[in-house]
């Protein structure tokens, strides 16, 4: 009987182990492009140019950095796409990013053997955190136009049978984003039949390996809205883990309906409502309340979308503007707002990176400042995120109420009880006038210590909870009530 239980817990040890989005829920990620995160020789002087190189980066340079990020209060990281890509100097330079895969079954050696690729899991595993990897399945990656193409040279889809035929995408045609291709006469990416049932298992044979071989704990998924929704349902089910789509759509409308068919998407839709808001002293607010609420209604479980303020494919925060407390403002959304947050390499650092490729710096030319101002904004908030969520089990889960607003400020409020945080956020900026907030619907009990816990200062909350709050040099606030830090090492208790 035992040994029954054992086998059976044996052969099915992948899916047993395997994290599932309410294990990813309570986790926060910090995105790393492979080659442009560390060397394995350590360097923080190599040079970087950001158009078209491989600049050195690998896994075992990762693991060497894993302090840095974890002291950041990551808890997962998610790395460039792993597989063999095209071998030869393109147009736009070589595929050191990682989407323009050939060989689904061969790695790309420039990050490291498979054995590393192990030893990354494993050091993540043993401080607890999990490994993200990103996954291309709409394409396939050529250099040279469409007519050019040599499908003999991928695999294992090495037929032209598995493929659409060439057209260019029509964005205002559904059927065209799912079938035409992406890329251009330089770089095509060539586009699969996932339609196809034969591709589809080809598919979902090859993600069920890959987990398995490389101990992955969940995917981040390339260009969701490039292939037929039906497809995904089958392909998460072979993969076996938690699974977050890139679908860039600001819409709620649009967005929400793909956690019918993956747990999680990418929050496109606050990524655009809140960089509109917080890039600017003149950002509309009213907007990204209308945005929140929006997705509140609209999507199945926002407690376990993607919630970014950067990434590879977009400028930088700090290209549109240098104001550091807007900087520590969307931050604080990022982490403390409904989902997974998901922090881009680089932008603890204040990088300032414009349009791909500009945004794609190389993290060792930072020197990995473990003091620069961001990077300890950052590891306060998910301090304080990582207590939250483990003082109380339902704080995840409770959806952000927005308790105030007006044209410059919001309120937020998550987790009920007495466990929840009131998160204040300003678009006034550094050089703003100190000013008053007065702050009702907290949820705290009169009388109740709270502390803002980006300054340490402590308040009492006044009859009815109401919180009277002093804002100053336009940075955000977040309060916590005192007697649930006790030995939190936060603000000292
Ligand atoms: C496509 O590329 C091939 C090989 O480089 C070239 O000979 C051909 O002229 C190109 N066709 C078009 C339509 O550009
Ligand atoms: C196409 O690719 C295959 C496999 O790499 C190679 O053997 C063949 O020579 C290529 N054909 C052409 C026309 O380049
Ligand atoms: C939409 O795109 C598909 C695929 O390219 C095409 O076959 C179809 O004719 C297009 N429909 C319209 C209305 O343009
Ligand atoms: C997984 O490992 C097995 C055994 O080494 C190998 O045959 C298979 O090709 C690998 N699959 C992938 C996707 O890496
Ligand atoms: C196209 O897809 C979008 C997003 O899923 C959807 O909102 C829209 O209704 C679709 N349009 C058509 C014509 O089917
Ligand atoms: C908040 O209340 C204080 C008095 O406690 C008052 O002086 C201030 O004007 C109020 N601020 C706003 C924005 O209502
Ligand atoms: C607390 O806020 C509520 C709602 O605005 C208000 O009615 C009440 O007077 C406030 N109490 C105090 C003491 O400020
Ligand atoms: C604004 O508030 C800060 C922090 O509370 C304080 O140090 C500063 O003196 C205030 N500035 C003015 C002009 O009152």
């Amino acid at each position: 009987m035992k040994l029954a239980f054992f086998l059976t817990l044996f052969s099915f040890g992948v899916s047993v182990l395997a994290a599932s989005a309410a294990d990813w829920r309570s986790k926060s990620i910090y995105q790393v492009l492979t080659d442009r995160f560390a060397r394995p020789d350590g360097s923080t002087t190599a040079p970087c140019n950001p158009v078209g190189k491989y600049c050195g980066g690998t896994y075992q340079g990762i693991i060497k950095q894993l302090d840095y990020i974890s002291n950041m209060g990551f808890t997962a990281i998610w790395i460039s796409p792993i597989t063999y890509q095209i071998q030869t100097w393109t147009p736009y330079g070589e595929p050191w990013h990682g989407y323009w895969q050939q060989d689904l079954y061969q790695l790309n050696s420039a990050f490291g053997t498979a054995d590393d690729l192990r030893a990354l899991a494993t050091a993540l595993h043993n401080r607890g955190m999990y490994l993200m990897v990103d996954v291309v399945v709409n394409h396939n990656g050529w250099n040279g136009n469409a007519s050019s193409v040599n499908y003999t040279m991928f695999k294992p889809f090495d037929n032209v049978e598995y493929y659409h035929s060439f057209c260019n995408v029509d964005y205002s045609n559904n059927t065209s984003i799912q079938d035409c291709w992406l890329g251009d006469s330089n770089v095509e990416l060539v586009d699969l039949r996932t339609e196809d049932t034969v591709v589809a298992s080809e598919y979902q044979t090859w993600i069920q390996q890959l987990v398995a071989n490389y101990s992955i704990d969940g995917l981040r998924i390339d260009t969701v809205k490039h292939v037929d929704t039906a497809f995904w349902p089958g392909f998460g089910e072979a993969a076996g883990v938690f699974m977050t789509g890139e679908v860039t759509n600001g819409d709620p409308y649009g967005l929400c309906p793909y956690q019918n068919y993956m747990d999680s998407v990418l929050n496109y839709a606050m990524y655009y409502a809140a960089t509109d808001a917080f890039s600017s002293t003149a950002g509309s607010m009213s907007k990204f309340v209308s945005q929140l609420n929006g997705m509140k209604s609209q999507c199945k479980d926002t407690s376990v979308l993607g919630s970014f303020s950067e990434n590879h494919d977009q400028p930088r925060f700090a290209s549109l503007t240098s104001d550091m407390s807007l900087a520590k403002n969307i931050i604080t959304y990022t982490i403390m707002g409904d989902g997974i947050p998901i922090l881009y390499e680089g932008q603890e650092q204040h990088y300032s990176g414009a349009q791909d490729p500009y945004n794609r710096e190389a993290v060792w030319l930072s020197q990995y400042n473990t003091g620069a101002p961001l990077y300890t904004h950052t590891a306060s908030v998910n301090q304080i995120r990582n207590h939250a969520l483990y003082v109380d089990g339902d704080w995840l889960t409770y959806q952000n109420r927005v308790i105030y607003s007006d044209s410059a400020n919001v309120a937020m409020r998550k987790g009920d009880n007495g466990y929840q945080s009131i998160t204040i956020l300003t678009n006034n900026g550094a050089s703003s006038a100190n000013y008053t907030l007065n702050i009702t619907k907290t949820g705290y009990d009169s009388g109740t210590t709270v502390v803002d816990v980006l300054s340490c200062e402590a308040m009492e909350a006044g009859p009815n909870g109401n919180l009277t709050v002093s804002m100053s040099q336009g940075l955000p606030r977040i309060y916590y009530p005192v007697e649930l830090l006790d030995c939190s090492g936060i603000c000292g208790y």
